[in-house]
């Protein structure tokens, strides 16, 4: 998929880049983040939205994949950020990402990062509670400034993975509860602050999702709520944030909608919702993380050890696991790989592909067909765009592996591999326990 391919060399080429030549110019383990596929997949977002339209906003949810180069692009895409952390809204400001296009997101937005959104003058804060409103309806107004939120509301749809369903659930930590009042509490109270203008609501139902019954059950809950305020505060919504949550393909049973399907069955729910009942139909905004940069992302490895026990099981090693690629092991997260030196060969035996961490768990793949693995080979693992580099750890100090965009043939870095410095950088050892020399 996006630009790769079999070359003639019968290597793997991303974006018109050898993953043989990737290897040996920056080493292994790589992210190698195929640029023009994160580009296209902006668009199809972009281009379905503007199509229905519907005045819309797509922010990109950066905890996917959040580096300044990221940022750039998401920029020049012309689409919004969504970020989570005083980190996040860092790295998007020093990349020079637009304020005004940053939204913040957290159930827990400590006092200091408030006050660093509100000083920089962000586009709109996702208040999550009521502890938070305040909060930042009262740094707002130390700072003479009126910010923008979106209430984050708890539709009680639990869309997660292949099924869908109205649970009522009030049981979550993030935002205020449609069902027991305090959504409607929250509105009210924010309506009131005088440095609050409030935008409308927001609501996020999980990530991975296959179908679109969950986003028309959401629109369909949000839609109601909405008229319900009109009629009780006579208040309207100019926007509605749907959150993100649109699954890609990472193994061959997973089965994804094209972008522009789950958008028109967005805007179709709220164009009949919303029409039904005579309300100025709302600026929708969508979130998307995995879906932005997902399959975009192949992670290089090389094949260090193996292991055969007879009847049981060939355990094949790489020089990364789960400080690159925490998903198999937190999530039971599936992938597919290849040997990117040898991808016309067929496939030969069934092996299981080992982290080099001190721990069993540390597996990326239970089962995959490969040619018959060497030592040297170049193992390659699609679709680790999204919350690979971004949950990446340094356990057993391991040092996280470097980041290229391949474009057109050419390579960029835009995260170095970590050094040996950058591990002891933070370490401090008190004066007392200095060995003297
Ligand atoms: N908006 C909100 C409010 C979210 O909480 C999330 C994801 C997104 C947008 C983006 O969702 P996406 O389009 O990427 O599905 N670490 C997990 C995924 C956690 C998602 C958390 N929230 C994983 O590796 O599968």
């Amino acid at each position: 998929h996006g630009t790769s391919k079999i070359n003639d060399r019968g290597h793997l080429e991303i974006g018109g880049c050898d993953t043989v030549d990737l290897a040996e110019r920056y080493g292994t383990p790589l992210y190698v983040m195929d640029e023009q596929l994160i580009r296209q997949r902006c668009r199809e977002f972009v281009q379905a939205f503007r199509a229905t339209g519907l005045r819309f906003q797509v922010a990109y949810a950066s905890k996917a994949f959040c580096v300044m180069a990221m940022c750039r692009i998401v920029e020049e895409e012309g689409m919004s950020l969504d970020i989570v952390s005083d980190g996040e809204l860092y790295t998007a400001l020093e990349a020079g990402f637009p304020a005004e296009r940053i939204h913040f997101h957290g159930n827990n937005k400590t006092p200091q990062e408030l006050e660093m959104a509100v000083n920089a003058k962000i586009g709109c804060f996702v208040v999550d509670n009521f502890v938070e409103m305040h909060m930042l309806n009262a740094i707002a107004g130390e700072k003479r400034q009126k910010v923008n939120v979106l209430l984050r509301i708890t539709p009680g749809v639990d869309a997660h993975t292949h099924e869908y369903i109205s649970t009522g659930q009030t049981d979550s930590k993030f935002g205020f509860d449609l069902a027991n009042g305090a959504a409607e509490q929250a509105v009210k109270e924010a309506s009131e602050l005088p440095n609050i203008e409030l935008l409308g609501v927001h609501s996020h139902i999980g990530s991975q999702i296959f179908e679109v019954g969950g986003f028309r059950l959401a629109v369909d809950k949000v839609a109601d709520f909405a008229v319900h305020i009109r009629e009780q505060l006579g208040l309207t919504f100019p926007v509605i944030n749907l959150g993100g949550g649109f699954g890609i393909r990472y193994i061959d049973g997973d089965s994804p909608l094209p972008v522009a399907e789950y958008v028109n069955s967005i805007a179709e729910a709220i164009q009949t919702k919303f029409g039904q009942n005579g309300y100025p139909l709302p600026e929708i905004w969508t979130e998307p993380g995995r879906s932005i940069v997902g399959d975009a992302g192949t992670t290089l490895y090389t094949i260090g050890t193996y292991k055969d026990i007879p009847g049981v099981r060939k355990y094949v090693a790489v020089d990364g696991g789960m400080t690159d690629n925490p998903r198999p092991a937190l999530y039971e997260a599936q992938y597919e790989a290849m040997l990117a030196n040898r991808a016309c060969e067929a496939n030969e035996e069934v092996v299981s592909i080992a982290g080099k961490c001190c721990e069993s768990g540390d597996m990326l793949i239970w089962d995959v067909s490969l040619p018959q693995a060497r030592t040297g080979d170049l193992l390659a693992v699609a679709c680790t765009g999204a919350y690979n580099y971004a949950m990446s750890s340094n356990y057993n100090r391991i040092r996280r592996p470097a980041v290229v965009f391949v474009k057109d043939g050419e390579a960029d870095i835009v995260v170095k591999r970590e050094s040996f410095e950058h591990l002891l950088g933070n370490d401090v050892v008190p004066e007392r326990m200095r060995k003297v020399t």
